[in-house]
């Protein structure tokens, strides 16, 4: 869990049944939060470091990584490195057959050239959550946005097609990067 914050996501995971989640955060208070709420939680692991620096782990170490959310505090310059660094280091620590999930307010126009350099090896399938309970505007309380469950399809460039009406404008994108079997990745982390 990159940029784990005080979210309660990886908590929920546990919950689900998953038995090993690593969380990350550039911040010495959230993780210090995080370590000490979840002390009794040996499914959950609390590392304070820059998600630029999780290059030192392993090469191909994780199953999954997850990055949900961003700091619009940061600057955009800032902002810009970590976004290109994340889906980077991302790309690196994921096993052939493993997915980096991206859950962004970041529309297509904004996002998709990050993810899809070609070395990156991985299949990008999108998928558009409305906010809960969000309706459209001038219908009946009957009438919520259901979430999407399939994924968009998209233009060969990797944007929304031109007809695509996105109902709620404070939708979450979720990117599912799934990492290609048996390709190997054209980067290598000296060269980066
Ligand atoms: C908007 S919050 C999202 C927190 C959490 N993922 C969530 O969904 O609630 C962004 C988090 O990213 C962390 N962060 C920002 N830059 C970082 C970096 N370079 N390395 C690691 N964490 C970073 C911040 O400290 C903050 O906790």
């Amino acid at each position: 869990m990159v940029g784990c914050g005080n979210s309660l996501m990886s908590e929920d995971m546990v919950k689900d049944g998953y038995e090993d989640i690593m969380n990350v955060d550039i911040s010495s208070v959230a993780i210090e939060m995080m370590r000490t709420k979840h002390a009794s939680v040996p499914q959950l692991k609390y590392m304070q470091m820059d998600v630029r620096d999780m290059i030192c782990f392993e090469y191909e170490y994780f199953d999954t990584v997850i990055d949900k959310g961003q700091c619009f505090s940061s600057s955009a310059l800032f902002l810009f490195s970590v976004l290109v660094e994340k889906a980077y280091v991302g790309m690196m620590l994921i096993k052939p057959g493993g997915t980096y999930f991206l859950i962004t307010y970041g529309d297509p126009k904004v996002r998709m050239h990050h993810l899809t350099p070609s070395a990156y090896n991985w299949n990008i399938s999108l998928y558009i959550l409305p906010r809960p309970g969000f309706k459209k505007p001038g219908n009946s309380s009957s009438s919520s946005a259901k979430p999407c469950l399939e994924a968009i399809p998209l233009t060969s460039e990797g944007m929304l097609p031109p007809d695509y009406v996105l109902e709620d404008p404070d939708s979450h994108f979720i990117y599912i990067c799934n990492k290609k079997v048996g390709e190997v990745a054209q980067i290598h982390p000296h060269t980066h």
